[in-house]
């Protein structure tokens, strides 16, 4: 959600701030701009695509060493040309880009408006800028003091980059909730809200902290705390290659991401799972093992399909450790009041580890006393920073906004996590303990089967396209796959779809059944696999389509069912791993087809780091 690039070196800011801009593309954003300062300070936005602000832009005189651009995903005011940033201060001295929301905005508003100030944007972000300004005006102060101020009376998640007229060659940058990573060049600085800017020209790089401020020169970098004190940066390596990031020849990046399921799953398992010793090794689970596996209660806390890994982490966990489990979504869970007891602890499942609720939640957890354990796949990331421990999903970059590496990596933590504990705990016997271990080995090599089916899965794709809704029904393990299924649809193709318990379905969404509605089936062999039949036969029975998901060998249902989904034969515990590959599928080529743009669905972000 929301892209910031700058630059200050020897290059020439525009090409590297419009393609970090593109870069960042993937977060989601309806407008786009870039401030450069040579001589003047040029500040040029539109609402719109990236390719829209570079294509008015042509002829233009872009020729500037330090620059700073943004894609908006709009908070306050409507998507237009003069919401988006960057914005300019009434001095014209300053020029802004922010990621975030200023809470308090309304009441510093209504303060420079008794002032005399005038607005020409309907932004949160202007007016925190005019209050830099004004008081730097005022008080006579450097920006860097007058940034300070201003951010200590400010509520709200920010990151900002103001470019000065009157230090023509440093940045000021300064984050609270939001992500900002600095790149270290030679003689020059990359800032940019993840590394995918960044990585072509440098692996060194510095995590932005909150309450931190950085002023940036081409050969240094200040950071500094809202109290002034210089605080020493901590310079990472990132561990990521550029090829991670592009097409690599696919269509979409969310048809690559669904295709590198088998190698990011064997990513995840290897060096983990050690299938001749029997063990599984994750050191941020043996640093607490102890809270762990003595744990009263452990509280998933996550957002859309991190959530769903959760709900089905809840059902693993309770079978195999007896460890009662909840699964929040972090957007209720922060506000509730939630009784925590030392003893509980709470597992963070986050992709991009910048979810602003997920975030917030965990914070007022910790606060509360528990243990905060992350299952995340951007290493560095404010929630990894946050976590006193956590095992990362290993899935590399996930660009398509719809999430899918990302959850069969996520489903493969939680069940070692799980397994781990079961087996400290002695909750699970020794044959079901290595049976699942192998199952969990081969789950790579049974996902390239589903993947080998993707023409079936395609065509099936294109029969039900121009269906109006869709109904997903699982129960059990593929309760949460059918949830899954049916938010990939809706993201990807805009058609409305519902997940719900198979059992449930008879309680009300029946009533939707007729001859027009198709009713996606999660239903591989497992404990309920009779019942779901029966559920099955109460559609027919109605005249509604039914595609299913099934097990290989599954004569009943390929008897039964409009159009099957061969997966192939597994252990419950790990079938959502595969079950959800042929959603993924269909959702994508049901996108496809309607020639949508599924790598950034409309109103969607990547990273929703705004609540
Ligand atoms: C998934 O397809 C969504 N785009 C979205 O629900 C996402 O899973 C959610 O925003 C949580 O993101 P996170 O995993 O980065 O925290
Ligand atoms: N709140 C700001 C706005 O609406 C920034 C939004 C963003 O993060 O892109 O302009």
């Amino acid at each position: 959600m929301c892209g910031i690039v700058a630059y200050v070196g020897p290059k020439e800011a525009y090409p590297v701030i419009l393609k970090g801009l593109k870069r960042l593309e993937y977060r989601g954003y309806d407008s786009a701009g870039v401030a450069l300062l040579s001589d003047e300070l040029k500040v040029y936005k539109k609402k719109g695509m990236v390719a829209d602000l570079e294509e008015s832009l042509v002829g233009k005189d872009l020729h500037a060493h330090i620059g700073i651009g943004h894609t908006r995903w709009a908070t306050h005011g409507e998507p237009s040309d003069r919401n988006a940033h960057p914005h300019r201060s009434a001095s014209g001295k300053l020029a802004m880009i922010h990621n975030g929301i200023i809470e308090n905005y309304g009441q510093l508003k209504q303060e420079l408006a008794n002032k005399g100030y005038s607005f020409s944007s309907d932004t949160d972000t202007e007016v925190l800028l005019h209050f830099i300004d004004d008081i730097r005006e005022n008080n006579h102060c450097t920006l860097e003091e007058a940034i300070r101020i201003a951010l200590r009376r400010v509520t709200g998640a920010y990151v900002i980059v103001i470019l000065d007229t009157e230090s023509p060659d440093t940045l000021i940058a300064a984050r609270k909730g939001s992500p900002l990573v600095i790149g270290i060049g030679k003689g020059e600085h990359y800032l940019a809200s993840d590394a995918s800017p960044i990585i072509e020209y440098t692996k060194e790089v510095v995590y932005v902290n909150d309450y931190e401020l950085a002023i940036i020169k081409p050969d240094e970098l200040i950071l500094k705390n809202l109290g002034n004190e210089k605080l020493t940066p901590y310079v990472q390596k990132l561990d990521m290659e550029l090829a991670a990031i592009e097409k690599g020849g696919y269509e979409h990046f969310m048809l690559k991401e669904i295709f590198e399921q088998p190698h990011t799953i064997y990513d995840c398992l290897r060096g983990r799972l050690d299938i001749s010793s029997g063990k599984i090794l994750m050191s941020g689970v043996e640093q607490h093992i102890e809270q762990l596996k003595n744990a009263n209660r452990i509280i998933m806390v996550a957002c859309g399909t991190s959530w769903h890994a959760g709900l089905v982490a809840e059902y693993i966990f309770e079978e195999l450790c007896r460890i009662p489990v909840e699964v929040e979504y972090a957007s209720e869970f922060r506000y509730r009041n939630p009784v925590i007891h030392k003893g509980d602890v709470i597992i963070a499942i986050s992709q991009s580890g910048e979810t602003a609720d997920t975030l917030v939640a965990i914070e007022k957890a910790k606060e509360q006393g528990a243990l905060i354990f992350g299952v995340l796949n951007v290493v560095g990331s404010s929630i990894a920073r946050t976590s006193h421990a956590g095992a990362y999903t290993h899935a590399g970059p996930e660009i398509g906004v719809a999430s899918t590496k990302a959850f069969t990596a996520q489903l493969a933590v939680l069940t070692m996590i799980a397994l781990k504990l079961a087996k400290e705990k002695g909750t699970i016997d020794e044959k079901r303990y290595l049976h699942l271990l192998t199952e969990l080995h081969d789950i790579p090599e049974k996902v390239q089967v589903i993947l080998e089916q993707t023409e079936n899965i395609k065509k099936i794709a294109e029969k039900y396209a121009d269906a109006r809704d869709f109904l997903y029904l699982g129960r059990g393990y593929n309760f949460p796959v059918a949830l899954e299924g049916a938010l990939k649809l809706k993201e990807i193709s805009y058609i409305h779809a519902e997940g719900y318990p198979a059992a449930e379905m008879k309680h009300g969404p029946i009533a939707l059944v007729d001859e027009t509605l198709p009713v996606v089936f999660v239903a591989t062999r497992d404990a309920y696999h009779e019942k779901i039949i029966s559920n099955m036969q109460e559609i027919k029975a109605r005249k509604g389509m039914v595609l299913a998901v099934i097990s290989e060998g599954d004569e009943t249902i390929t008897k039964m069912a409009d159009d099957v989904m061969v997966v192939p034969v597994c252990d419950e515990i790990v079938a959502p791993m595969l079950n959800v590959i042929p959603m993924q599928l269909l959702a994508y080529y049901i996108g496809v087809y309607k020639g949508l743009n599924v790598d950034k669905p409309r109103n969607l972000a990547k990273s929703v780091t705004v609540e």
